[in-house]
C-alpha cells in the first residue's frame, strides 16, 4: 500500500487524524478538519540521551532569585497593566485582533521607547517591507533610538538574524507569515504555525529574549492556525473594540505573569494608539440628557472599575412578533432580563421591540450589568428619564431578585469621583461599601423595587412581586 502522503489537522485545537472527520474528537468543533502534506520525521542527532549522561538537577524554590530587570516598562502604563506590570524577559506574548485595528502600529511604539531607553529590540516583519514600516514610523513622530528592522519569513533566517544581533526583545509580525523549510505546508498552515511558534518558544525560554507573536484572527475571533498556540504561549493580548471607531482596548485572556481580563484602553490617533488613563470619562461624555432609557452603570474590566453607558428603546412594534436586538451584550440575556420585567415587574413588553446597546462599542458580559439594563427598559418604557446624576449596578435573578457582586466599594467609588451622587446597588452588597460611601447608596433587593425609584415608575397592579 502506497504510504499516506497528507494528515488533517483540526484548525481549531490541532487534533491530528488520518482522516476528515465532520467533528473533532479533541474540542468538538465542527467542520475545522483541514488537509495539510504528512511531515516526515527527522532522527535529530543526540535525541535520544545515553543514560547518566548531562544529568538535570533541580533547585529549590527559595534559592530562585528574581531581579527588577526581569521586567521591562513598555512605555505604556496601559499595556503594561495589561502584561501585568511590564514585559517579562523570556516571556512569548500572543498579541491578536482584527486586521488594521492596531497591532503593528502597538508594537512599533513600544519597540521605540524601548529603544530609548537603551534596550535592543528587533523587530521582524513578514507582511510588510521595510519601506512601509518605514513609512508608519513617520507617522508616529520621531524614533531617538535604535530600532533594527528586518523582513523576513524563513525561521531558520530569523535565527540567525536574533543570534547576530543579540536582541532583548524580539516582535514578529505576524506568525502566519513564517514558515520552516523542515515543515510541509505552506505559510499559516497549522503545522507551519505551530512548529514556528515552538522554535520561538525555545528562542525565548533559553535565550531569555522577550518575543511578540502577532496573530492575525479568523472570523470566529480566535487566532488563526491551532489553539494549541493560545497553550503555548505565555501571554494572549487580544485587541477588542471597532474598526471603524477611535478606541481599542487591549484584554489579557491568558497571562502566566499577571491577572487575566485586565484590560488597557488606547485611543487611534494620527500619530499612533493614545493610552487613555480615564476610560470612563472617555465612555460617559456625550450621554444625551434627559433622555429616557438611558442607565449607567460600573462594571469591572479586570481589577478596574469603568463607567457605562446602556441604552434602551421600547417601541411598539409594528409587526405580531415583537423584536429583540442587542448590541455589545448577549442577546439571551437582554431576553432574560424582559422576561423578568414582564412577570417580575409588571411591565407588559409582548408586543413591545426592544432594543439595548451599550455605547462606546465596547462587549459586556459582566452580569452586574443587569440592573442599569432593566432600568433603561424600563425608563424606556415610561419615557421617563432616570436622574441624570446616579448609576445602578448588580445581578438580577429569575425571581426578580437584585443579587450582590464584588468589587461594590471600588464601583461606588468611581462613580463618586466621577461626580455621580447616586449609587442603586444590591442590598446584599451594602455590608462591603465603606462608610465613607454609604450615604451615595441606595440599596434595592428586588426588580419592584428598583423600578419605584424611577419617578412615576410604579408598577401595575395584579404582577406578583418577585
Ligand atoms: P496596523 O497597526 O497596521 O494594524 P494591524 O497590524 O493590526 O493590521 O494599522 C492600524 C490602522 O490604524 C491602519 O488602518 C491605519 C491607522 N493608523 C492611524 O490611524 N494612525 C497611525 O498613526 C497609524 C500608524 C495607523
Ligand atoms: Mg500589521
Amino acid at each position: 500500500m502506497p504510504k499516506k502522503s497528507t494528515v488533517f489537522f483540526c484548525s481549531e485545537c490541532g487534533f491530528e487524524s488520518a482522516k476528515w472527520l465532520g467533528q473533532c474528537p479533541g474540542c468538538k468543533s465542527w467542520n475545522t478538519f483541514v488537509e495539510e502534506p504528512v511531515r516526515e520525521t527527522q532522527k535529530v542527532p543526540g535525541a535520544v540521551r545515553k543514560p547518566g549522561a548531562g544529568r538535570r538537577t533541580a533547585s529549590s524554590l527559595g534559592e530562585i532569585s528574581l531581579e527588577d530587570r526581569d521586567r521591562l516598562p513598555s512605555g505604556m502604563a496601559e499595556l503594561d497593566r495589561v502584561l501585568g506590570g511590564g514585559i517579562v524577559q523570556g516571556s512569548l506574548v500572543l498579541v491578536g485582533g482584527d486586521p488594521g485595528i492596531g497591532k503593528s502600529t502597538i508594537l512599533l511604539q513600544v519597540c521605540r521607547s524601548l529603544a530609548e531607553r537603551g534596550t535592543k529590540v528587533l523587530y521582524i516583519s513578514g507582511e510588510e517591507s521595510l519601506k512601509q514600516i518605514k513609512m508608519r514610523a513617520v507617522r508616529l513622530g520621531a524614533f531617538a533610538g535604535d530600532v533594527r528592522m528586518a523582513a523576513e519569513t524563513n525561521l531558520a533566517d530569523i535565527r540567525e538574524l536574533i543570534e547576530a544581533e543579540k536582541p532583548e526583545v524580539v516582535v514578529v509580525d505576524s506568525i502566519q507569515t513564517l514558515y520552516r523549510e523542515d515543515v510541509s505546508g505552506a505559510p499559516g498552515s497549522v503545522s507551519q504555525v505551530r512548529e514556528c511558534a515552538n522554535v520561538l518558544l525555545q528562542v525565548a525560554k533559553t535565550e531569555g529574549i522577550a518575543v511578540f507573536l502577532v496573530g492575525h484572527v479568523t472570523k470566529e475571533g480566535t487566532v488563526a492556525g491551532p489553539r494549541v498556540l493560545e497553550h503555548m504561549v505565555d501571554t494572549v493580548l487580544y485587541f477588542e473594540g471597532d474598526r471603524s471607531q477611535t478606541y481599542r482596548l487591549i484584554r489579557a485572556v491568558k497571562n502566566r505573569f499577571g491577572a487575566t481580563n485586565e484590560v488597557g484602553v488606547f485611543e487611534m490617533t494620527a500619530a499612533g494608539l493614545a493610552e487613555v488613563t480615564n476610560p470612563s470619562d472617555y465612555l460617559v461624555t456625550g450621554r444625551p440628557e434627559d433622555a429616557s432609557g438611558s442607565a449607567l452603570s460600573c462594571v469591572m474590566e479586570g481589577t478596574r472599575p469603568m463607567l457605562m453607558e446602556v441604552q434602551a428603546l421600547v417601541c411598539r412594534t409594528a409587526f405580531g412578533l415583537p423584536r429583540r436586538t442587542a448590541v455589545g451584550i448577549d442577546l439571551n440575556r437582554v431576553n432574560l432580563l424582559t422576561a423578568v420585567l414582564e412577570k417580575r415587574g409588571g411591565l407588559s413588553l409582548a408586543s413591545y421591540d426592544v432594543y439595548v446597546s451599550i455605547t462606546g462599542g465596547m462587549r459586556i458580559s459582566d452580569p452586574s450589568m443587569d440592573l442599569a439594563v432593566l432600568l433603561a427598559l424600563v425608563s424606556g418604557y415610561f419615557d421617563i428619564p432616570l436622574s441624570g446624576k446616579n448609576i445602578a449596578f448588580g445581578e438580577a435573578g429569575l425571581a426578580g431578585e437584585i443579587r450582590g457582586v464584588s468589587n461594590v466599594n471600588a464601583r461606588v467609588k468611581e462613580a463618586v469621583r466621577l461626580g455621580y451622587t447616586q449609587a442603586v446597588i444590591p442590598r446584599a452588597s451594602m455590608h462591603n461599601v465603606e462608610k465613607e460611601y454609604r450615604p451615595y447608596c441606595i440599596p434595592v433587593s428586588t426588580v419592584r423595587e428598583a423600578i419605584r425609584l424611577l419617578p412615576g415608575g410604579n408598577p401595575r397592579e395584579g404582577a406578583r412581586e418577585g
